[in-house]
């Protein structure tokens, strides 16, 4: 006779029973496949602990019943397969123990979901940052594209009118004679006059997406370049510099003007967070096809609230600054099909990456 049906051979649990003294009286079609056995005959009359490594009648029977209890079964190749099982207890009229139940959920499978579940959810989290991250750099260039319209508009309003009093406060200045109580009050007018020039100067740069002129740069000679006209300011502030560049070639395809323009901000910046002292790193590599621009400064840091907010037109924590820096740099190294990427640590210092392809 092969496998006698028994009424648990429709459960999806891996059913178990054994007599008082624990040797198995009936086994369902579910345990049997678990446990990799063809005949329920080869099973019946003999003892648990052939079927469960950790198998302890005494501990089991004076708890009864059981939820959720830790086993380990072993098939018949000796596989171990960790279940959880809920053992309950049928007792006669008497109340004396018949047989303990032991329904069984193959733990290996909840294992094999939960660790498919937690990669999803990995999948998920970093799905998720690189949303934000793009949606980060959309909200930037909205900001920018905004900032680009109301900067042509208010440039085109102020330019001409300005551009006269510039003009005219000149020719007064030199009309008027050097002892003249009024110098001074001209020349507020002048350097104010040039101040807002400026200014809108800037914005103007920020705001327009430059038209490139993209030609063969050599961009080491250009970090030179850019090193050296901020030498003094430099020197002044005790300053040491670093130069770790590539030992390839550094000659990519960029508009020079534009990209001496955003390194020199970055450098200023560094420079500026270092007003006692420091260390300013400039670090070039390639990585793959990009070419990868480090500068680093061991200045006063950005505080995690302004990090988000630093490539914002206007965003300015100095006194007396005009925040277009980033804003220009920004708009310069993503014309140029790059990435701009800040790393930074309050009091210790920070890091802008520049990346750009080589093509
Ligand atoms: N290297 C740096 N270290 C510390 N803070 C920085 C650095 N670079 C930029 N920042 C912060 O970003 C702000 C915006 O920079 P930027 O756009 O160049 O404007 P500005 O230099 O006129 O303030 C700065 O005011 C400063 O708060
Ligand atoms: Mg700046």
């Amino acid at each position: 006779m092969n496998n006698q049906a028994s009424p648990f051979d429709d459960l999806i649990d891996n059913v178990i029973i054994s007599s008082p003294e624990g040797l198995i009286t009936e086994i369902n079609l579910a345990a049997l496949n678990l446990l990799g056995c063809g005949r329920k005959e080869d099973l019946l009359g003999r003892p648990m602990g052939k079927v469960c490594r950790n198998f302890s009648l005494e501990k089991i029977t004076a708890n009864l019943p059981l939820e959720n209890y830790e086993m380990i079964y072993v098939d018949r190749r000796e596989k171990e397969i960790p279940v959880h099982v809920n053992i309950t207890a049928r007792r006669d009229r008497q109340a004396a123990l018949h047989s303990i139940i032991f329904s069984a959920r193959d733990m290996s499978k909840t294992r094999t979901l939960i660790y498919e579940l937690t990669q999803s959810r990995k999948k998920l989290e970093s799905s998720y940052a690189d949303l934000r991250a793009s949606k980060d750099d959309v909200v930037r260039s909205e900001k920018l594209a905004f900032t680009g319209r109301i900067a042509a508009s208010i440039a085109h309003e102020i330019r001409n009118p300005l551009t006269n009093v510039i003009m005219s406060v000149q020719r007064l200045a030199k009309a008027i004679k050097a002892n003249d109580p009024n110098v001074k009050h001209v020349e507020i007018v002048l350097r104010n006059a040039e101040r807002i020039n400026y200014l809108i100067t800037e914005l103007l740069n920020c705001a327009r997406p430059p038209k490139l002129d993209m030609r063969a740069c050599d961009i080491h000679k250009l970090l030179a370049n850019v090193l050296e006209s901020t030498r003094t300011k430099i020197a002044s502030q005790k300053i040491k510099v670093a130069k770790r560049f590539t030992s390839k070639p550094a000659i990519i395809s960029i508009d020079k003007e534009q990209m001496e323009r955003a390194l020199l901000n970055l450098i200023i910046n560094a420079v500026e967070a270092m007003p006692k002292a420091g260390q300013l790193t400039i670090m070039t590599e390639y990585n793959e096809n990009v070419f990868v621009v480090k500068i680093q400064d061991t200045g006063k840091g950005i505080p995690d609230g302004d990090v988000i907010r630093i490539f914002d037109p206007f965003f300015s924590s100095k006194q007396g600054g005009v925040g277009l820096g980033l804003a220009i740099c920004y708009g310069v190294i993503v014309s140029h099909h790059g990435t701009i990427e800040v790393e930074s640590k309050l009091k210790a210092g920070t890091t802008f990456t520049v990346s750009l392809p080589v093509r």
